[in-house]
């Protein structure tokens, strides 16, 4: 799969040589502060590599690579619920530090939602974010996502109790998205 996003940005699979840039990118306290603490800080080369292992044992794949045309510079992925929430799926992504504040993030969300629809067989995405983390919440409003909720101290981060809000976008609100170019 292969999407092209905006000018020399694309959304791709994720291979094996990803793994350096994975780490490059990865092992920082910014974005580990924004994630679940499931996605390690520091993130060693042993931590890319599980989780390369993990991703590849997922039909259909759940993960993809933000890349330019030199290499891997974030991921964007969904995770679909279970059970009655089946047509849901909980979307994902974090971005190399070097690379923020281009709009990237939100080109590769209003793209791979559009994928994403269809690829997984789902009818609604949602998001949970961090109230320290007003650039995600901005990626998802522009990307045509509405505020669903606060979950009030429903996370700690850092020892710290943090609301989460819940961003979410149902299949049939997507033609009115606005595609800016970068
Ligand atoms: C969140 C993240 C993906 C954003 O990537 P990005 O490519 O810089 O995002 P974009 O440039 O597309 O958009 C960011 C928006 O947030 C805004 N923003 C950035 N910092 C902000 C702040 N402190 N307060 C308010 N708005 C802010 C930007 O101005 C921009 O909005 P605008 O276009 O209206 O000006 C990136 O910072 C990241 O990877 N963070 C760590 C991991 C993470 O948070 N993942 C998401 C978990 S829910």
């Amino acid at each position: 799969m292969i999407l092209e996003i905006c000018s020399g940005i694309k959304i791709r699979e994720i291979i094996e040589s990803d793994k350096h840039a994975i780490v490059r990118y990865a092992n920082n306290k910014k974005i580990y502060n924004n994630l679940r603490d499931a996605f390690p800080f520091p993130y060693t080369f042993e931590d890319a590599e599980n989780w390369l292992t993990l991703l590849n044992e997922n039909i259909p794949k759940r993960a993809f690579a933000i890349a330019n045309n030199e290499e891997l510079i974030g991921v964007i992925g969904i995770e679909t619920c279970r059970d009655v929430n089946r047509l849901s799926g909980e979307l994902g992504y974090w971005l190399g530090e070097p690379f923020w504040g281009k709009g990237i993030a939100t080109h590769a969300v209003q793209n791979f939602i559009r994928y994403a629809f269809d690829y997984y067989n789902i009818t609604k995405i949602f998001a949970n974010v961090f109230s320290s983390n007003p650039a995600s919440s901005r990626v998802l409003l522009k990307s045509g996502f509405k505020l669903e909720g606060c979950m009030r101290k429903q996370i700690v981060k850092n020892g710290q109790a943090l609301d989460q809000f819940v961003y979410g976008l149902l299949k049939d609100e997507i033609p009115g998205l606005v595609f800016k170019s970068p």
